[in-house]
Parts: C-alpha cells; structure tokens; sequence
C-alpha cells in the first residue's frame, strides 16, 4: 500500500518531476501497458524539446522515500510509476495520456498527476484543460470527474480498436 500524501498545498508534489530522456523507454513500456494509443518513445522524444508540451512522471524512488511504509531498504524495481503528457494550445492544456503502472492503481497517483498538469497550467496562464477519453473507460472517466472535468461534448468514432465514441471533457483551470 503506498501511502503518500495527497494535499500537498499550493507548492509541487515532491514526487512528481519533468520526463527526462531517461525516462523515455519506461514511459512507453506503460503506454504499452496501459492500453494507450501508441506515441513510442520517438512520440515522446519528441515532446522533450516541444516548448508547449508537459511530460510530468511520478519518480519511484521519491516515491518510495516519501511513503511511510516501505523501509529505508526497498528499492523500487523502477524508475517511474506514472506519467501524465499535456500540450498547450493557445490558452488551453489538452491533456493527450496519463498512465500507471498496474501494480500502483487506486493509490491516488492518477488523481495526483491531474492536480499536478493544473498546477502547470495555473503557473503559465492558462484558462481551459480539455481531454478526450473512452466512453467505456469508467477508471479514468471517474478520475477525471472527480477533478472537476464534465462533460462537454462527443467525438463519434473517434478511437479504433476497438471502435468507440470519445467524450470530451472540459474544466476551467
Ligand atoms: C485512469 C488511471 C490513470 C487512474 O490512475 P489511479 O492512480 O488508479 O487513480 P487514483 O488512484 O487517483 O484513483 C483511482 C481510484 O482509486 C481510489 N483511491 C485512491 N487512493 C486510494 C487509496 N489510498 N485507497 C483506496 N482507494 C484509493 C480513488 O478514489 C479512485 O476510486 P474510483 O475509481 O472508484 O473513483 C489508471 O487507471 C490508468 O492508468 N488506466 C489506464 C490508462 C488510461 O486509461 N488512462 C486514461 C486515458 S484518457
């Protein structure tokens, strides 16, 4: 059980910190994981010098140093346990993909992450975050919610295999 603390004010959470090149392969090993569509690591690459993207990733071992019970011996057997990728757009953050790891779901990191991209957004200015997600993906539908999305319209057919309708949802920042 990972236990972190979730509030964490006005300032940074401790474990969340910018993708770095490092990162680059395990952030495509859980988009594969996830069930994502696919950017790979060149999609990703790609944002490291893209002035309007935010990679934000959630650092296992700060993680692990910031959760009261694991002992000072564990070492977490990755670098990192989620990851959350946003662009701006004009005075918008669309949100393109959050993933966790499995084995680190319903610990709060998704929930965290989100805090996080509009923490990143408050700080450049932006008014809107707007994101796209599966009809059928209650996980992230009600994460999503639970951070102030609603519902603002429908994409039909928007994703492929297997075929599906996207919601958008919208809050302001
Ligand atoms: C959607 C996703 C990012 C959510 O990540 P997560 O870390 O599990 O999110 P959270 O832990 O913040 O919230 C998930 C649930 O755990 C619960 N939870 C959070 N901390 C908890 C804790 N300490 N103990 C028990 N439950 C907890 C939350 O209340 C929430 O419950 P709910 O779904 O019934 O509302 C994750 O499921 C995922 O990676 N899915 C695959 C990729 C995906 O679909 N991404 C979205 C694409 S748009």
């Amino acid at each position: 059980m990972i236990e972190i603390e979730a509030s964490w004010g006005s300032s940074m959470h401790p474990v969340i910190r910018f993708m770095t090149g490092r990162d680059l392969e395990e952030i495509a090993e859980i988009e594969v994981a996830a069930q994502l569509s696919l950017w790979g690591i060149d999609g990703y690459e790609a944002e490291l010098t893209n002035e309007y993207a935010i990679v934000r990733v959630v650092d296992a071992a700060q993680l692990h140093a910031h959760d009261l019970s694991k002992s000072g011996a564990f070492k977490p057997p990755y670098r990192i346990a989620a990851f959350a990728a946003a662009r701006i757009v004009v005075d918008e953050l669309h949100i393109t993909n959050i993933a966790v790891r499995n084995e680190a779901r319903r610990h709060g990191l998704g929930g965290l992450l989100v805090g996080d991209l509009m923490q990143c957004a408050r700080r450049r200015g932006l008014r809107w975050a707007v994101l796209e997600v599966r009809e059928s993906n209650g996980d992230a539908n009600r994460l999503y919610a639970r951070h102030g999305f609603e519902i603002t319209g429908r994409r039909p057919g928007y994703y492929c295999n297997p075929a599906e309708d996207a919601l958008i949802m919208a809050r302001l920042i």
